[in-house]
């Protein structure tokens, strides 16, 4: 992305004067998927694509906010009943009253901002948006909050104004991010632990089914309301039971007559890769990278078959790339839609990626995207 290119853009649709340009980016996840919200482990890191804006006070009580790529203006206030109905405009009118319920005012803005980082693919483009605004008032305004509360801030914007009831790790990753570095969150303590991630010999790619679920929202909370109902189940023999984190397989076992199949099925996925995540790890410090990848496959078929959240253009993307010999690959992110992630040994890379472009043509009609993995530093001023 061009700092260049949104500033041209800040001062053309303003007054010729120019702001403050921040920039806040999307992010991958090695292994942990949908464990955030149970208060188990994710392993992210930022990655270089996501969203820059310019910025600067305009002196009134309005938020006058440009989109660069949607062609697309929209100014409001900042009392709950201005919210904006345009989409993106209202997770910058989110991350603005989130950090006025902490008692922080917000004054009147102008802003352009454009992004790279593709919307739908399960990169977290909105997270990126809303980290970047969180990011950039707190450190204009001088308000002193503290890097997690940003990432909440982000969060409680998808919950309160967005409609999506998702976990801590997209934001989190997008304020944290550290360049060649993955990060280890533990979601029930918050704490983390960044590991370096220079798998010598690998790569890192993604390949993007360009397939977006409409539903991908409802489908997530229901997902949601499942573990919820499988900890409710299994809290009435083990009231210490707060997350599916704090549960085992036994117990879930124990309840299995109490909820519904379906429930169960959620539940099963959950508990095994919350585990997933710590014998990734333990695998990442002896450098066995054949045991990452074999865990990987292993979330794609939980995700796939117990939490259903595939489809047939990413179940075939990780077919294609088991038939080449690949090391790991699963869909990554809320799922619904968007990329697999794949662990790829260099020499195996050019014909993996020729094979998966040509005959996910040949099935599908169209080209899937390709996006090699550049681990990145997180929310920043940059001008
Ligand atoms: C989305 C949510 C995250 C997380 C993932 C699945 O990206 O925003 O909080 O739950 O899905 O791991």
């Amino acid at each position: 992305m061009d700092i260049e290119f949104v500033r041209s853009r800040f001062i053309k649709h303003f007054d010729g004067t120019t702001g403050s340009v921040y920039a806040s980016p999307g992010r991958i996840n090695l292994i942990g998927e949908h464990t955030d919200y149970n208060g188990g482990f994710v392993f992210p890191g930022a990655i270089d694509k996501g969203i820059m804006a310019e910025i600067k006070l305009n002196g009134t009580d309005k938020v006058r906010a440009y989109s660069i790529d949607m062609k697309d203006y929209v100014e409001f206030g900042l009392n709950e009943e201005d919210a904006p109905r345009t989409s993106w405009a209202r997770y910058i009118f989110g991350v603005c009253r989130e950090i006025i319920k902490r008692g922080h005012k917000v004054p009147g803005f102008n802003t352009a901002f454009a992004g790279d980082v593709p919307l739908g693919a399960g990169m977290s483009s909105s997270a990126a948006l809303e980290s970047t605004f969180a990011f950039a008032l707190n450190d204009m305004l001088g308000l002193g909050i503290d890097q997690f509360e940003l990432a909440k801030i982000g969060q409680a914007t998808e919950h309160n104004y967005c409609g999506v009831n998702c976990g801590i790790m997209d934001q989190f990753a997008s304020v944290f991010g550290k360049a060649g570095s993955l990060i280890r969150l533990d979601c029930r303590s918050l704490e983390y632990q960044y590991f370096p991630f220079k798998p010598e010999g690998y790569r890192l790619v993604l390949l993007d089914s360009v397939v977006k679920h409409e539903l991908a929202s409802s489908a997530y909370n229901k997902r949601r309301q499942s573990c919820e109902a499988a900890v409710s189940a299994i809290q009435k023999r083990h009231p210490h039971v707060e997350f599916l984190r704090d549960a085992n397989m036994d117990w879930l076992k124990e309840v299995k007559e109490e909820i519904s199949a379906e429930d169960y099925m959620r539940a099963e996925y959950v508990i095994e890769e919350i585990q997933r995540v710590l014998d990734v790890c333990d695998a990442l410090e002896k450098g066995d990278y054949e045991t990452v990848g074999q865990k990987m496959y292993e979330t794609h078929y939980g995700m796939s078959k117990l939490y259903e959240v595939s489809c047939e253009e990413l179940d075939f993307l990780n077919d294609c790339a088991k038939k080449n010999g690949v090391t790991g690959s699963r869909v990554m992110g809320g799922g619904f839609g968007g990329c697999t992630i794949n662990l790829v040994k260099n020499e195996l890379y050019d014909a993996f990626i020729a094979d998966a472009v040509s005959s996910f043509k040949n099935k599908f009609g169209r080209d899937p995207k390709v996006y090699d993995v550049v681990i990145s530093d997180g929310s920043r001023k940059l001008l």
